[in-house]
């Protein structure tokens, strides 16, 4: 059994995904764009399979969750009426000396500048709204600003009765929703945590007031089940509940969940109880009806909200924390190894004939049709075997096959497991059955 050397660094991590194709820094052949980043070939396929783990926990296995997929740009009353354009604001200072700006809340005021060193020269905080704007049309007037969405959230509470009439959902029921969302954050760093654009997954679960409590701790219990499932280390997550001082301005009570990145515990997902808050500030600004009639009690309300908000690039970043490991091996090497849980590593078979002569490389090319159908596959025939091995390791793929002359005799091949890095002989015919088995029942070692 390998034995685990150093911890996972942000630099690390930087390095791999530029070296592997997981993260490129944006427009970077101009210098880069300040906290953009773009997925590479491994990166689009590891997000899309996260984005889809999280899709079908949230409606496949939830038979009163539909989904929906709303527009980023909105009528710019949405933002009024959510509280965004009076509310979503940071405290800014700037130091007069070096003119770097700071969130005034992330540092302490009353101590030297974090980088001048000069005391005393922060500006009165003013606080910075972190919605972007821009202008609908060719005219640049007052008239026509609208914003881009600063979260997925009223994509949703404005479709609530478009869903509820068309969909036969019946209270209590959820709306999930997958999409970019931008933010003109103050502080971008720790490669994708904080970005200005990113993606996030929410769910509004709409409930009955009195019930909300209820299923508040229902989500949270479903939430953190994900994450475990997911693979994710337990000792890597925690709970924070937000303190009255830090609950959004829609909030009646908050639980961050909360991941142990390699700069420490930083939130990864949230989970609201938004109360009526929305729905009922939609009513108002737009003068539409927003409650719900209970059939049978003849009730009618406006529903309260459970919301669980993940974000989708920083769980991106958390799942590449999460499944990095450098190992010391018993013939002196140090294997790096990205241990993704197999659902959502962006390959999943890699597919190595031992030498291209002799017919090997031709029946290798037929296993990896056969496997292409149903797996995320790639052939590689070049180099040493061990190198292969190595390569994959570090990209993550669960399971190599390797092809050689045995395969030819009796058509079994080598299935290698990434992580204890075992071997065992499997028929080509039982192959898919096989990966298929290992994926659902996979634990981390
Ligand atoms: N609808 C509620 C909402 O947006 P939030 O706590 O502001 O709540 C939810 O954001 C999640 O979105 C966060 O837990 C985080 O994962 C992600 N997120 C927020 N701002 C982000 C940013 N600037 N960059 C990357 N992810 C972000």
């Amino acid at each position: 059994m390998a034995e685990k050397t150093a911890e996972v660094t942000m630099d690390k991590l930087v390095s791999l995904c530029k070296r592997r194709g997981f993260v490129f820094q944006s427009s970077e052949i101009y210098g880069g764009l300040s906290s953009a980043w773009d997925y590479g070939p491994m990166g689009v396929e590891l997000k899309k399979n996260i984005q889809n783990f999280w899709w079908k926990e949230m409606t496949q296995l939830h038979e009163n969750i539909v989904g929906l997929d709303a527009a980023i740009m909105m009528h710019p009353k949405v933002w009024e009426a959510s509280g965004h354009v009076a509310n979503f604001s940071d405290p800014l200072v700037d130091c007069k000396e070096c003119k770097n700006r700071f969130r005034a809340d992330h540092i302490d005021l009353s101590a030297p500048c974090p980088v001048c060193g000069n005391s005393g020269t922060f500006t009165e905080p003013r606080q910075f709204n972190l919605m972007f704007q821009t202008h609908l049309g060719p005219v640049k007037d007052d008239k026509n600003i609208v914003y881009l969405r600063p979260e997925t959230a009223q994509g949703i509470f404005v479709n609530f009765r478009n869903v509820v009439q068309t969909s036969r959902v019946k209270i209590p029921f959820g709306i999930a929703q997958v999409g970019k969302a931008f933010r003109n954050e103050i502080v971008t760093k720790n490669f994708i945590f904080r970005t200005c654009e990113f993606e996030q997954m929410e769910m509004q679960f709409f409930v009955k007031p009195g019930s909300d409590d209820e299923w508040f701790n229902y989500w949270r219990e479903q939430r953190m089940g994900y994450y475990k499932k997911l693979g994710i280390r337990s000792d890597r997550l925690r709970w924070h509940q937000h303190g009255s001082d830090e609950l959004a301005h829609y909030a009646k009570d908050a639980y961050d969940i909360e991941y142990f990145f390699p700069m420490g515990w930083q939130e990864l997902e949230g989970v609201h109880n938004r109360t009526d808050f929305d729905l009922g500030r939609h009513q108002e600004f737009s003068g539409k009806d927003q409650t719900y009639l209970e059939d049978q009690t003849k009730e009618r309300y406006v529903p309260y909200v459970i919301e669980t908000s993940a974000g989708l690039t920083r769980s991106v970043l958390m799942v590449l924390s999460d499944a990095y490991e450098e190992e010391q091996l018993e013939d002196g090497d140090v294997r790096t190894v990205m241990h993704f849980h197999p659902a959502i590593a962006p390959i999943t078979v890699a597919i190595l004939p031992l030498v291209k002569k002799d017919g090997i490389a031709e029946l290798a090319k037929e296993i990896e049709a056969d496997l292409r159908e149903d797996f995320n596959v790639f052939y590689d025939q070049s180099g040493a075997i061990g190198r292969r091995y190595r390569r994959q390791d570090e990209g993550g793929t669960p399971y190599c096959v390797t092809v050689d002359y045995d395969s030819k005799e009796d058509g079994t091949v080598t299935l290698r497991f990434r992580d204890s890095m075992e071997q065992v002989r499997v028929h080509r015919n039982e192959l898919a059955a096989r990966i298929r088995k290992e994926i659902k029942e996979y634990k981390r070692v």
